[in-house]
């Protein structure tokens, strides 16, 4: 509604259109934009006791809008257009086609990192990387343990927050629109006494948690399935089977969640592969017929002697080939003995692994990469090694 005349209705202190451009030159005065600014026609909004006064560069464009409170004729800020935007709107346009031009012709950059393994502690092992240097990560966490006996965290809540920190430095090194996909099962607390329940901690939906706060983009939930009688070995079910009680159910768990999430970005995925700078890399990482085409993966679970919680290479496999191309640089953070980076020189990807035990750092050495170490250009972080040394060793 459009007012020259007098406003009767309520106590407006601004009550005409000569009155709301006296304080919207005012404004413009003080802002020393009077000379480059024109008004709209102002318009009093009686539900909000506003004064609207639409501003427009010399060309006629609109570039925004100064609100006044017509009670109290004070100019509301928060509604108004700020002098920066106004600014940027009336001297920037040609400046911002310039930048959205170039944006366009922005292409997605190779990686240089070299493969590379660490020991330690990858919060710390993290920063040794460059931004934006990796181009997947797959990995599996280490479990929370409540046994105090055994346990390294002080509480859940204190592992989630390691856990936080070691997401956020992975997705400082994570590309822009590149994905994160973690292996994780919710956990069980066995009871500490017969007078006590058995607890089970739904892990993978505090790391959901951890990805949404760190701005990833969920993408998919794939549910690893075990086969049959895999589970068995937990004990769950057992009490159930032999009762048979409701309320007493309890399923045997023969799955593990593979949780896939992209890194925030306005970039579309076909962008990704269509400006991707290696041609090459993106015909040979084409995925062949046989694929899985359900969000349900069946593989066997892989054990190993030398460690408790190793994952099938198969599902490493299948995770590389799906989210990676060629030479792309896959991190494995939490690396045990070494399964991500054995898949990605399979396929003709390159590595980075942190972890923390010796143990392991030892098996990923002298087991994992035994056949390919005397070839492979490996940046040792925390690591004797010696090529020499270990060709002798081990008569290679
Ligand atoms: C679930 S296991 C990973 C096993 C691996 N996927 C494999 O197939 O061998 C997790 C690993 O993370 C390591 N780890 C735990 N906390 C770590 C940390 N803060 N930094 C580096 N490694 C860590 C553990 O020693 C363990 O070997």
């Amino acid at each position: 509604m459009t007012r020259s005349s007098k406003l009767t209705r309520k106590t407006y202190r601004v009550q005409t259109v000569e009155d709301a451009k006296f304080i919207g030159s005012e404004y413009l005065m003080s802002i020393e934009l009077n000379n480059v600014i024109e008004f709209g026609l102002p318009e009093i909004d009686d539900r909000f006791d506003i004064w609207r006064i639409p501003l427009k560069a010399k060309n006629g464009e609109r570039i925004g809008e100064i609100v006044i409170d017509a009670i109290s004729t004070f100019i509301d800020v928060h509604k108004t257009t700020s002098k920066d935007l106004l600014e940027n709107r009336l001297l920037g346009r040609s400046e911002r086609s310039k930048q959205k031009k170039a944006k366009t012709l922005e292409i997605p950059k190779l990686s240089m990192l070299r493969n590379t393994v660490g020991m330690g502690d990858s919060e710390d092992l993290l920063k040794e990387l460059p931004n934006e240097s990796v181009d997947l990560i797959f990995t599996s966490p280490p479990y929370y343990n409540a046994k105090p006996e055994y346990a390294e965290y002080l509480s859940y809540e204190d592992y989630l927050s390691k856990m936080k920190r070691i997401i956020h430095e992975c997705t400082r090194v994570l590309n822009e629109g590149r994905f994160f996909v973690l292996n994780v099962s919710p956990i069980l607390i066995r009871r500490a006494s017969r007078s006590e329940a058995s607890k089970r901690i739904a892990v993978p939906f505090d790391f959901h948690r951890l990805f949404i706060e760190e701005g990833y983009e969920f993408i998919d939930d794939i549910i690893w399935v075990k086969p049959e009688g895999a589970g068995w070995a937990t004990g769950r079910g057992r009490r159930f089977a032999a009762d048979r009680n409701p309320l007493q159910y309890k399923p045997v768990p023969v799955t593990e969640y593979i949780l896939v999430y992209r890194k925030k970005t306005d970039k579309l995925i076909d962008w990704l592969i269509r400006k991707h700078p290696d041609r090459d890399a993106v015909a040979n990482s084409k995925i062949e017929d046989g694929y899985e085409t359900t969000n349900i993966w069946k593989l066997p679970p892989a054990h190993c002697k030398e460690h408790p919680a190793v994952f099938p290479i198969e599902l490493a496999e299948r995770v590389i080939k799906y989210y990676s191309f060629q030479n792309d640089v896959v991190l494995d953070p939490f690396g045990g003995t070494g399964t991500t980076a054995k898949a990605a020189i399979k396929l003709r990807r390159r590595f980075a692994l942190f972890e923390r035990e010796q143990k392991y750092v030892d098996y990923i050495k002298n087991v994992t990469l035994k056949e390919v170490i005397g070839s492979l250009d490996i940046n040792w972080i925390n690591i004797d090694f010696d090529k020499n040394e270990f060709r002798k060793l081990f008569d290679l």
